[in-house]
């Protein structure tokens, strides 16, 4: 639906919103009677954030962390480093990982490792888009916006070498 031709990604901005909108529901429904507590993967998950939250119709708190395993390549090193760590403490509460791309798993797995040692009540993972045939590490993902094929993709907050973050849409082409 979102792919056009073989190797090609292009997701729309009007698909990204609706679907947004469907996992926002999803969550809600979820989350009912609870107050969940979402971690921004910055940099690439900043826009998807932004969007999901709007899209959850219950109270709620956030906070970002930040980390890098790429640099300027498109290949992940297998080294994850946390740029910036969260502000608030997340014991007790119902965390929910808001993810830009799982690509290898490294960096989600990575994430989940981390997080879970400081005992949230739950944890939970929310990813815009998944590369399946890529995992090198299983890793759960509750909440997923579009599984994609092995290409390299930028816009809706996705850098290409930093740029391009800004495109509202979703794509694969040069
Ligand atoms: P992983 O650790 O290999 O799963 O990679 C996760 C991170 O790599 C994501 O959070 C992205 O920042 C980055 N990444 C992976 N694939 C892409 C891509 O196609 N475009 C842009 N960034 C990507
Ligand atoms: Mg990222």
């Amino acid at each position: 639906m979102f792919r056009s031709g073989a190797g090609r990604v292009q997701i729309s901005q009007e698909q990204i919103a609706a679907r947004i909108q469907a996992l926002g529901q999803e969550i809600k429904r979820d989350y009912e009677g609870q107050e969940p507590h979402l971690v921004c993967v910055l940099n690439g998950a900043f826009i998807f954030m932004a969007d999901l939250v709007r899209a959850i119709d219950l109270p709620l708190t956030l906070d970002f962390l930040a980390v890098s395993s790429y640099g300027n390549a498109e290949k992940t090193s297998g080294e994850v480093e946390l740029i910036k760590d969260l502000r608030l403490p997340i014991a007790g509460r119902q965390v929910l990982i808001v993810e830009d791309i799982v690509d290898t798993g490294i960096t989600l797995n990575y994430l989940l490792r981390l997080l879970e040692a400081r005992q949230p009540a739950s944890l939970r993972v929310a990813a815009l888009l998944s590369k399946p045939s890529r995992r090198q590490i299983e890793v759960p993902i509750h909440y997923l916006g579009f599984e994609i094929e092995d290409a390299f993709v930028y816009g809706y907050g996705l850098d290409r070498a930093q740029r391009d973050r800004n495109l509202p849409f979703i794509t694969s082409q040069a």
